[in-house]
């Protein structure tokens, strides 16, 4: 199907999942307080692609982005691996932030954010 539904009601604050989406990995991260002020903090830093958090979300509680490092196509760690909170590719050391942005290592871009809408509050439609 060109579209995913998640559940996403039983992913804790802090915590996130990974689920399949046209054969892509996309990370869905229920982001805690601390993970988004980070993500807010951070807008004001020298961002190697400059986006505002606010315009990579639709809620500050749900980061949804394409688990595909934007250097070779790697499927960057969990988040809390990298120095920035986020996610750290293992492939050779990108490490993206609490908003899937790019702040250190070879990725020339932030994670993609795919098209999705919340249907109810604890639904999630990718695509
Ligand atoms: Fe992620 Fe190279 S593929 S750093």
């Amino acid at each position: 199907a060109a579209t995913t539904e998640v559940d996403v009601s039983s992913i804790a604050e802090g915590q996130m999942i990974t689920v399949p989406w046209q054969g892509k990995p996309v990370f869905i991260l229920h982001r805690n307080a601390e993970q988004i002020a980070l993500a807010k903090e951070s807008d004001k830093a020298d961002l190697p692609d400059p986006q505002n958090d606010a315009d990579r979300v639709k809620q500050d509680e749900w980061l949804v982005v394409l688990a595909i490092c934007t250097h070779l196509g790697c499927v960057p760690q969990p988040v809390g691996t990298s120095d920035f909170g986020g996610f750290l590719c293992p492939c050779h050391g990108s490490h993206y932030d609490t908003s899937g942005r790019i702040r250190k290592g070879p990725a020339p871009r932030n994670l993609e954010v795919p098209y999705y809408e919340f249907k109810d509050d604890s639904t999630l439609v990718i695509g």
